[in-house]
């Protein structure tokens, strides 16, 4: 199927590493040109030249997302190179562990800046654009804001978070015929992933516990079938879904585990 994404210009924050880096490869495969909005300088420039080599347009912007400002400057310069956007994907984030009982109320808070502010800031900064285009959203969301997981308030509220913006912004945005769906993730191997399973006394014992809970095919969500859905839905195809959250997870977060 082509999904209709020639030349659209869709910015992809943490579009480096992990799951953000799955969307720029797959967006890339269908001819639009992701944009990558980050911090982490050396992994973008090396992603952007790696696709500039195979003859792909990747663009980029840096900026720690937790500043306003840098969101600001990071989306005119996308304005500036390209005079368009057509789409954003909220990608960047971290599971932080801010929990109840051991976290504080200045980290809850710079979690919730970690994980849901930037979110806003970029949606506010490129609507103009998308009101111009009838642009898309993607947010990517968890699991965790449906089942929790212990020990992290922060993310967990941040991801609570997006799943209403989606639906809010889904209804605030219907006069423009902005589309806005969410795309939740439950167990997918990325760096952050493997920072957290290393957290545990047996890293290989736990994740073995994990995939086997996870319903389809017994494995982890490749980041490849995350980036599919996220295309799909930021393209024209999916052109009357909006407010959506849609679970990549092979059944892990609703389906019924005891059966299997
Ligand atoms: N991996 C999973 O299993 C999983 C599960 C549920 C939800 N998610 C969500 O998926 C998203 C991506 O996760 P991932 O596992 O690919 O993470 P990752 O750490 O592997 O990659 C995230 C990228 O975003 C960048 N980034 C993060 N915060 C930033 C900030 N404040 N400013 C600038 N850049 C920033 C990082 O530098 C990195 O390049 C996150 O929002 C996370 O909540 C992941």
């Amino acid at each position: 199927m082509d999904l209709g994404l020639k030349g659209k210009i869709i910015i992809v924050t943490g579009g480096s590493k992990g799951i953000g880096s799955g969307i720029v490869s797959v967006l890339s495969e269908e001819g639009a040109i992701p944009v990558i909005v980050g911090r982490d300088k050396d992994t973008i420039l090396s992603t952007v030249n790696k696709y500039r080599e195979r003859n792909y347009q990747v663009g980029y912007a840096f900026a720690e997302l937790t500043d306003p400002k840098q969101c600001e400057r990071a989306v005119k310069k996308i304005i500036d190179d390209f005079e368009k956007i057509d789409g954003l994907v909220n990608n960047a984030g971290v599971n932080d562990g801010v929990g109840l009982e051991k976290g504080t109320y200045e980290d809850f808070l710079n979690s919730i800046n970690k994980n849901i502010a930037h979110y806003y800031k970029m949606a506010q900064l490129v609507l103009p654009e998308l009101k111009k285009n009838k642009g898309a959203i993607v947010n990517i969301g968890s699991k965790v804001s449906v089942t929790g997981q212990g020990g992290t308030s922060g993310y967990a509220a941040a991801c609570g978070g997006r799943n209403t913006l989606t639906r809010e912004w889904a209804v605030e945005l219907i006069p423009y015929s902005i589309r806005v769906n969410s795309v939740i993730v439950a167990e997918c191997y990325t760096p952050l992933y493997k920072k957290w399973i290393e957290s545990f006394e047996d890293p290989k014992e736990k994740l073995v516990s994990i995939t086997n809970k996870i319903p389809l095919d017994k494995r982890m969500t490749t980041i490849e079938e995350i980036a599919n859905t996220v295309a799909f839905l930021i393209s024209e195809k999916s052109s009357h879904t909006t407010g959506q959250l849609i679970y990549v997870d092979g059944g892990y977060t609703h389906l019924d585990r005891a059966i299997f």
